[in-house]
């Protein structure tokens, strides 16, 4: 949840730690932090805010300027308030040792008790500030070196961690660990730079490797070393690419990530299918899980799991599946999944969907299914992330970086993926399946059908100004609308503020209508699905006074006399319509909040990546 950069070369540290930082704030941004390493003491400046506030505290700091190592913190908080003296970096009590951690020391209190007794001095709530008081208490009492004392530390932690630790004995180092936190490291000429992703890396170098669960790296200017924490002994890292380009981490002068990521998605769904679906042939290529295609027939159930829009990515998903394949699927928040006795084991697929790839429950709910015996597939957007990793096998949804909080690109490529993984193996069992063919070919006309609902974004606009003073919303839909629903709820919350809440519409009548009065607005997705079925329900609340807005076909016009807010989008095969009907309710969630001007990239509590529980 937090942001880590760490630095050391031939180039001045701070700026490269703080435009590092800018691009990591949307893990967390409550507080921020610098430890640069200069004239053999190690300077720390922190403050509550941002990373920009953080930049005016240490702009005439000629110390801060001039070192060549160092390392910086993008808080989100989990022990302590946000705080000047809670934001990281941490120092020990001998000031030798300063750190930078993402995740949680679950044993730190007990820590904390045995340090108090042996004399140490707290100054933060933190359960970083222990981890670092135990490196400098057994340095001390251990009389060894940085990285033996580093790592004995870590022995005696429970937890999870990403850490990037530098000792002004040892000037010429960082060192860095990773259990259950990933850190990316860039190898550059004579510079290396260790990140949460590679976003603080790109200008520097394309060079990376990713430091897998329980290594320690030990990292000099034109050199690194990795190995195990537990055996100590050394291990050779691959060295990858950074595909993506400046530009993408980049706003392209939209006002907001989130509206630059509204507007990619004519391309980034287009990014999905490239390479994967023949449009000629009515075929599809799916090299990430072309190997295990026998493994995957074979099972008797599918557990979808995933957490926020991931999961409701998932409800799609297992609409489409149970429709196209025949078989049992189930959905399942990660972190209920992970907690509960399940019965899971060889004839079991899990498919994790999970747009960072980081989610911590997530990833604990794959480990448990690979523990029984599942076949793990993951449905990821970040390459080279842990769930990429630690999955049997995996098609990435090629969406590009996410940096908006709100996910809205990644939902819809989920989606576009999740279908082509079931018309894939729906064309495997039967070739012939018109259904199916039908469906490969619609897919082809997704970027356009999008291009479409976003040439009325002004539509949506108006509409945002007539309802933004609401203050609950009620999102209703059928079938395939029923999780779009979900996700247009979760949008409007995330970054307005406002409560609203997703429901199946049959459902309105067992509770939520008696919310309805003539202050509730009521968002209805309309299909050709159940439409009847929608159109009583919408009757339902306009008798009661509700302020109705309606999604549905441009060729309906029934509906126009009941209500004035209908948005009209183009329409597809009931399975691709989500991607379609999404969108529109993510461009209301938007323009509400930018009336109501919140910090839409960074909503207040959020952070991008959950890598903690
Ligand atoms: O990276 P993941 O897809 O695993 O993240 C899951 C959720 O944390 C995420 O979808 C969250 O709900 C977003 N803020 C939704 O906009």
């Amino acid at each position: 949840m937090c942001g880590i950069v760490g630095y050391i070369g031939k180039n001045k540290a701070k700026s490269i730690i703080i435009n590092g930082l800018k691009r990591l704030e949307y893990r967390g941004y409550d507080s921020a932090g610098i430890g640069i390493l200069n004239n053999k003491d190690i300077i720390v400046k922190k403050c509550k805010g941002k990373v920009n506030d953080l930049n005016k505290v240490i702009i005439d700091n000629i110390e801060i300027q001039n070192g060549n190592l160092g390392i910086g913190h993008t808080r989100w908080a989990t022990h302590g308030e946000p705080n000047d003296i809670n934001a990281h970096p941490h120092q020990d009590f001998s000031k030798k040792f300063t750190i930078v951690h993402n995740g949680i020391i679950e044993n730190y209190s007990s820590i904390k008790k045995l340090l108090v007794k042996k004399g140490i001095e707290f100054s933060s709530d933190t359960d970083t500030e222990v981890l670092v008081q135990l490196i400098g208490y057994i340095y001390k009492k251990e009389n060894i070196d940085f990285y033996q004392a580093f790592r004995l530390a870590l022995k005696e932690v429970v937890g999870t961690y990403g850490i990037v630790a530098i000792c002004k004995d040892e000037p010429d180092k960082i060192i860095a660990a990773n259990l259950g936190s990933a850190l990316v490291l860039g190898v550059g000429e004579n510079e290396m730079i260790i990140a949460s992703d590679s976003s603080p890396i790109i200008d520097s170098t394309r060079n990376i490797i990713f430091l897998d669960e329980g290594e320690i790296a030990i990292i000099n200017e034109s050199s690194y070393e990795v190995r195990k924490v537990e055996e100590d002994e050394i291990i050779n890292k691959t060295i990858n690419r950074i595909e993506y380009s400046l530009e993408e981490i980049e706003k392209s002068g939209y006002e907001h990530f989130m509206l630059k990521e509204i507007f990619e998605q004519p391309k980034t769904v287009r990014e999905a299918l490239r390479g994967r679906v023949d449009f000629i042939n009515n075929k599809i290529k799916l090299g990430g899980i072309n190997n295990w295609i026998s493994n995957i027939l074979e099972v008797n159930q599918i557990i979808i799991t995933a957490c926020g829009t991931s999961w409701h990515a998932g409800i799609i998903g297992s609409y489409l599946f149970e429709e196209l394949l025949d078989i049992p699927v189930k959905v399942e928040y990660a972190s209920e999944f992970r907690y509960r006795k399940a019965v899971v084991n060889s004839k079991t697929l899990i498919l994790a969907i999970s747009q960072s790839g980081e989610t911590a429950d997530t990833l604990a709910a794959i480990r448990k299914a690979k523990d029984l015996g599942a076949l793990t597939i993951g449905i990821v957007n970040v390459v080279g992330s842990t769930i990429a990793r630690e999955t049997h096998a995996g098609v990435y949804i090629h969406a590009g970086p996410e940096i908006g909080v709100a996910s809205t690109k990644a939902f819809t490529s989920q989606v576009t993926i999740l279908n082509v993984i079931g018309l894939f193996l729906a064309k495997y069992i039967n070739q012939e399946n018109k259904e199916v063919n039908k469906i490969i070919s619609q897919l082809n006309l997704l970027p356009e059908k999008i291009s479409k609902v976003l040439n009325n974004a002004e539509d949506i606009y108006n509409l945002a100004k007539s309802f933004s003073e609401s203050e609950n919303f009620l999102y209703l839909g059928r079938g395939y609308q029923f999780p779009v629903a979900l996700e247009g709820a979760l949008k409007l919350k995330e970054i307005s503020y406002i409560h609203a809440e997703g429901y199946p519409a049959a459902e309105m009548k067992h509770g939520p209508i008696a919310l309805i009065d003539n202050n509730m607005p009521v968002v209805f997705v309309v299909t050709k699905t159940g439409y009847e079925k929608i159109v009583s329900n919408i009757q339902e609340v306009k008798s009661r006074g509700g302020r109705i807005i309606i999604i549905t076909s441009e060729e309906d016009s029934e509906l126009d006399k009941l209500s004035e807010h209908i948005i009209k989008v183009p329409t597809l095969h009931k399975c691709l319509l989500p991607i379609i009907t999404t969108i529109p309710l993510q461009l209301l969630a938007y323009y509400i909040a930018k009336i109501k001007k919140c910090n839409i990239d960074q909503p207040r509590n959020l952070a991008k990546s959950v890598t903690v529980e």
